[in-house]
C-alpha cells in the first residue's frame, strides 16, 4: 500500500514531511520520493528513488538544494504497475513539469487514457498508471489546479488518493479520494495530508477524513472541500414505468413480482456456502458481526415487512430485533448503544417519519442501515450502508412488489448475519435454495388470480373484514387488512389469531367475514382452533392454506392454496392473494386503485 503525505507548513517542511512519511513505512514500499515548490526559483524541486527513505534523504543532502519548499508532497510506493525504478517512483509529473502528484490506488482505465494522451502529444517518462493522471490534469489545466483535477478525475475509473501541486498555481495542495483513505490534519495555519491518522498524530490530532468524490483545496489563506456530485443511474427505463399492457400499475406490479424478486436476489446468493453477498453492507461487515441488537424503523407496509424480518432474524440469526413505527421512534427516548444498529425500510426512501427516525439514530452515533428501493433517495443517502431492493419502480400507491422484495432482502440479511453467527452451513444452504425457488412459487400463486377475482365478487358487499395470522403470518394479516382498507375503503382489521379471544371475537357474526392465513406451519393447529372459534359464531371464513391440505375445506367457506416453502418465506406467498383480493374488491367498488383517495405514494410530511 502506498503512503502519501502532503504538507503546507511554516518551516522545516521537508523534515516534518519526511518524518510523517517514515511513519507510513509499515505499509510496505519499494521506492520513495518528494517534491516541493521553491518560491524564490518559482520551480518545483523533485527527487525520487528506488529504495528506502534513508536513501532518499542521502540523495537529498547530496543535491545541496535549498530545502525551504512550500507546499510539499511525499510518497512511498508499493509497485502495482511498472518495475521498481527511480522513474516509476512518485511523484509523477506532466510534460511541462508544472503538475506534480503522488497517488495511492489503481487507475483501471489507464491504458486507454494513456493511448489517447500519447496521440494528443503527451510524452511519458514511466510505465505507471499514475503518470496518466499528471498528464490528464495538464490537459485540463488553465490556471486553476482544482478545476483541472476535477475534470481529470471524471475520466478516471478505479481508486485513488492523491495530492497534487502545481508550479503555475503554487499556493495550494489539491487532495482527492475515491476508495483509498485520505485525511487532512489541521494545526493552525499548517495543514498535513496523509494516508492514515497514525502518521500525523505527532503533528496534530484534529483531522478531517475525506469522503469518496471529495476534492480538498488546501492553502494558508483558505481550505475548502468540493463534493463531486456523481450522477446515479436511474434504474428503470420509460417503458418499465409505463403500465406494460396492464389496466393498472397496481396489477402490473403484483403480476411482476416473480421478476422483481429475481432482480432483488440477483448476484446476492452464494449457494455453496449458504451465504448472502450484500455489496452495500461490505463496508460495515465487521461492525455488523459485533452488533448485539437491531432496531428496525419503518411505516405502513414497510413496517409490516419489518415485523416479518423480526421473526426471521431472531429465529435464524439469533439477534434481538425491535420493530418500531418510525413516527413513534422519532419522538421517544430510544435506548441505543454501540452494539445497536438501526435499520430503515422504505420503498420510496423519502418517508419523512422514517427519515427523521434515521437522523435521530445517527445523532446518537449508532450504525444506520437502509433497505430502500429508490436509488439515491434521501434515506439511502442518509444511512451509512444498505441494500437497494432493485424491485423496479413502484408507481401504484399501494406497496406490493416492494413489500415482497423487502421480505426477500430481509431473508438475505438473515443469511448474511446468521452465517456471521451460529447459523450452520446446512441451514444456510437450505434457506438459500428456498429463496432461489421463491419466484417460481410466486408464479404458481399468481396463476390463481382468477379464483381471487371470483372471491372478491362473492364478498364485495361486506363492509368489514378480519384478517388473522400467527407468527410469520401475523404481519401478513396486518398487511392484508391495510391493503383492503387503502384500496377498497372497506374497514378491515389485522390481528394475531391468538388475540381473538381477548376481544375481537365479539365482532364476529355472519356479516363480518374473516381471512385466516393458515399455511401448514409450526402454528397450523393453533390456527385451526381459531378457525373453529369463528365458525361457531357463524362467521364467514376464507382460509389461505398450503396446497394439498384438503381437510381445511371442512372448516372454511372458501380456500385459497399456496405452495409449500420454508415457514420464514411463506409471507412472500401468502400476501399475494391478499394483494389481489384488495385490488379486485377495489375495482368492484369503483375505487381508483392506483391513486386511492387521501393517500400519497411517498409520505414526505409528518
Ligand atoms: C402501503 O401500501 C402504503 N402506500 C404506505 O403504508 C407505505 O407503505 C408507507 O407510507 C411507507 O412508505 P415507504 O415504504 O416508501 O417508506
Amino acid at each position: 500500500m502506498c503512503g502519501i503525505v502532503g504538507f503546507f507548513g511554516n518551516n522545516n517542511n521537508i523534515e516534518i514531511g519526511l518524518d510523517v512519511l517514515k511513519r507510513l513505512e509499515y505499509r510496505g514500499y519499494d521506492s520513495a520520493g518528494l517534491a516541493f515548490f521553491n518560491s524564490e526559483k518559482k520551480e518545483i524541486f523533485c527527487l525520487k528513488t528506488a529504495g528506502r527513505i534513508n536513501l532518499l534523504e542521502k540523495k537529498l543532502k547530496e543535491s545541496k538544494f535549498d530545502f525551504n519548499g512550500n507546499p510539499s508532497i511525499f510518497h512511498t510506493r508499493w509497485a502495482t504497475h511498472g518495475e521498481v525504478t527511480d522513474e516509476n517512483a512518485h511523484p509523477h509529473f506532466d510534460c511541462q513539469k508544472n503538475i506534480f502528484l503522488v497517488h495511492n490506488g489503481i487507475i483501471e482505465n489507464y491504458r486507454e487514457l494513456k493511448e489517447k494522451l500519447i496521440k494528443e502529444g503527451h510524452q511519458f517518462s514511466s510505465e505507471t498508471d499514475t503518470e496518466v493522471l499528471s498528464h490528464l490534469i495538464e490537459k485540463f489545466f488553465q490556471g486553476n489546479l482544482e478545476e483541472a483535477v476535477r475534470k481529470a478525475l471524471r475520466l478516471v475509473k478505479g481508486t485513488y488518493a492523491i495530492c497534487v501541486i502545481s508550479r503555475q498555481d503554487p499556493q495550494k495542495i489539491v487532495a482527492a479520494r475515491l476508495s483509498s483513505p485520505l485525511l487532512i490534519g489541521l494545526n493552525g495555519k499548517e495543514y498535513i495530508v496523509a494516508s492514515d491518522p497514525a502518521a500525523i498524530v505527532p503533528f496534530t490530532r484534529k483531522i478531517i477524513n475525506l469522503d469518496d468524490y471529495e476534492i480538498a483545496v488546501i492553502s494558508p489563506e483558505k481550505f475548502f472541500i468540493l463534493k463531486e456530485k456523481i450522477p446515479e443511474e436511474i434504474e428503470f427505463t420509460l417503458e418499465e414505468a409505463e403500465r406494460g399492457g396492464y389496466s393498472h400499475f397496481m396489477l402490473k406490479e403484483i403480476m411482476e413480482q416473480p421478476e422483481s424478486l429475481e432482480n432483488s436476489r440477483r448476484g446476492r446468493l452464494i449457494l455453496e456456502t449458504g451465504q448472502a453477498k450484500l455489496g452495500g453492507l461490505e463496508s460495515v461487515k465487521e461492525k455488523l458481526r459485533r452488533i448485539k441488537r437491531l432496531i428496525i424503523v419503518a411505516c405502513g407496509t414497510a413496517y409490516h415487512a419489518a415485523l416479518v424480518g423480526k421473526y426471521m432474524l431472531e429465529e435464524y440469526a439469533r439477534i434481538p430485533v425491535e420493530v418500531e413505527v418510525a413516527s413513534e421512534f422519532r419522538y421517544k427516548k430510544p435506548i441505543l448503544d454501540k452494539n445497536t444498529a438501526v435499520l430503515a425500510i422504505s420503498q420510496s426512501g423519502e418517508t419523512a417519519d422514517t427519515s427523521a427516525a434515521i437522523k435521530e439514530a445517527k445523532e446518537k452515533g449508532v450504525l444506520t442501515l437502509g433497505i430502500v428501493n429508490v436509488v439515491g433517495s434521501s434515506i439511502a443517502r442518509e444511512t451509512i450502508a444498505g441494500v437497494y431492493n432493485h424491485a423496479g419502480p413502484e408507481i401504484g400507491v399501494a406497496s406490493t412488489k416492494a413489500f415482497t422484495s423487502q421480505l426477500e432482502i430481509l431473508a438475505l440479511l438473515t443469511l448474511f448475519l446468521g452465517r456471521q453467527r451460529e447459523m450452520s452451513l446446512v441451514i444456510g444452504q437450505r434457506i438459500a435454495r428456498e429463496i432461489l425457488k421463491i419466484s417460481d412459487l410466486v408464479k404458481e400463486v399468481l396463476e390463481n388470480s382468477s379464483q381471487i377475482e371470483k372471491l372478491a365478487e362473492k364478498y364485495k358487499n361486506y363492509n368489514n373484514f378480519l384478517f388473522l395470522g400467527r407468527k410469520y403470518n401475523f404481519p401478513v394479516a396486518l398487511e392484508g387488512a391495510l391493503k383492503l382498507k387503502e384500496i377498497s375503503y372497506i374497514h378491515a382489521e389485522g390481528y394475531g389469531a391468538g388475540e381473538m379471544k381477548h376481544g375481537p371475537i365479539a365482532l364476529i357474526d355472519e356479516n363480518f367475514p374473516t381471512f385466516a392465513i393458515c399455511p401448514s406451519d409450526s402454528v397450523y393447529d393453533k390456527m385451526l382452533s381459531n378457525i373453529e372459534e369463528i365458525r361457531t359464531r357463524k362467521g364467514k371464513l376464507i382460509a389461505l392454506a398450503t396446497k394439498g391440505n384438503k381437510k381445511i375445506q371442512e372448516s372454511a367457506d372458501d380456500v385459497i392454496y399456496i405452495p409449500k416453502t420454508l415457514e420464514m418465506l411463506t409471507p412472500i406467498l401468502s400476501v399475494i392473494p391478499l394483494q389481489l383480493f384488495a385490488y379486485y374488491l377495489g375495482l368492484l367498488r369503483g375505487c381508483d386503485v392506483d391513486k386511492p383517495r387521501n393517500l400519497a405514494k411517498s409520505v414526505t410530511v409528518e
